[in-house]
């Protein structure tokens, strides 16, 4: 019948419109959360730019792509150049520690237990921005041991010192008479092709402080770190002492001409580097003798590395020496640098006397 079509034809207009009214909707609403989704992915890629450079730490292993990134994220917010600086006493640190030689420690669990550092033994503090680019110079040869016990307390210890650090094991090659103080000139210049650090830290391998407190930068002078020794009964041997484990700015450093590269054999030349350190007028500082105390792991005397016969006669004259004989006179070859998860390996040939 003619009047039922047009109902019908009524009832389906009214539906089609239904239809297109509910799609105009749902259109709507999709746009709505489109748009909505835009803005939080686009936050998110923010804030993972900005964590990035906390990721990528060792500026030598920058690739190209992140060295990109990095150009982007001085502009964002958050980014490291707008991390505040971290304050001058970190929170993080714990006081006195209980150091021990009883039991071994392998380079697996110090790796396991210091997520954070990265290949070479680099680590910076992602929250804030350190203080310090502290370079720790180690000179070295046979004492992987020791190596061992150094990796396993004092990574800890800088993370917690909230330092952007980096370790180097300056490795003597061959069977020559041992050379630390040549070592540690070695140490600081190769420390510096890699990385722009202003503080210098010297230690023996085998000396761990016994509180965190002892930090381990630079200060407005020289600093002797290693003041109260288990080995001198915690206690100075004497005045001059400034052997074991001291600090140094680049400045400082340069002041003196670095060190020695004449001592070979044992004893002298740290006696020669406060020599040098007085003459220019600089005095030392140290921490007290709590703070101050360490261990040492106990060791028979090295081959190749006797007292030496001459160190009296050198001390003697580093006045007239210091200024030809230092970084300004160094020659060394470079066998072999190793990247290692803990620490920068650097093998090098320093000649023999
Ligand atoms: C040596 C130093 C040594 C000190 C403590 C001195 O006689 O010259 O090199 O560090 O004794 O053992």
């Amino acid at each position: 019948m003619p009047g039922d079509s047009a109902v019908n034809f009524n009832v389906l207009h009214r539906t089609c419109k239904l239809v297109v009214l509910l799609c105009f909707l749902h259109i709507s609403v999709t746009l709505i959360f489109y748009v909505r989704s835009l803005d939080i992915r686009f936050a998110f890629v923010q804030n993972q730019q900005s964590n990035t450079p906390a990721n990528v730490r060792s500026t030598n292993l920058t690739t190209k792509e992140e060295a990109k990134d990095d150009k982007i994220q001085v502009k964002v917010e958050g980014s490291p150049k707008n991390l505040e600086k971290c304050p001058e006493t970190s929170p993080l640190l714990v006081g006195p520690l209980r150091v021990e030689f009883s039991s071994p420690v392998s380079l697996e669990q110090t790796r396991k237990e210091n997520p954070n550092v990265e290949v070479g033994g680099r680590f910076r503090p992602t929250d804030c921005e350190a203080l310090q680019k502290v370079a720790l110079i180690i000179p070295f040869r046979n004492r992987d041991e020791h190596l061992k016990y150094w990796l396993y307390y004092l990574h800890p210890i800088l993370q917690r010192q909230q330092l952007d650090y980096g370790v180097y094991v300056i490795n003597q090659d061959g069977d020559e008479i041992f050379n630390r103080a040549k070592l540690l000139n070695v140490g600081y210049t190769e420390a510096l092709k890699e990385y722009d650090y202003d503080c210098f830290i010297f230690s023996d391998v085998d000396l761990i402080p016994m509180d965190d407190r002892n930090t381990y930068k630079c200060f407005s002078q020289p600093r002797h770190l290693s003041v109260s020794m288990d080995k001198f009964g915690f206690r100075l041997p004497y005045n001059q002492y400034f052997g074991g484990v001291s600090s140094m700015s680049k400045q400082q450093y340069l002041k003196i001409n670095g060190f020695p590269n004449n001592y070979w054999g044992w004893g002298g030349e740290d006696d020669d580097i406060y020599n040098r350190v007085a003459s220019k007028g600089m005095s030392i500082s140290r921490p007290d003798g709590t703070v101050g105390k360490c261990r040492m792991i106990r060791h028979d005397r090295d081959k190749q590395n006797e007292p030496n016969p001459q160190r009296f006669d050198r001390i003697a004259h580093t006045r007239e020496t210091m200024h030809k004989d230092g970084i300004n006179s160094l020659s060394y070859k470079v066998v072999k640098i190793e990247k290692e998860p803990l620490y920068t390996k650097i093998t090098v040939d320093v000649g023999k006397p």
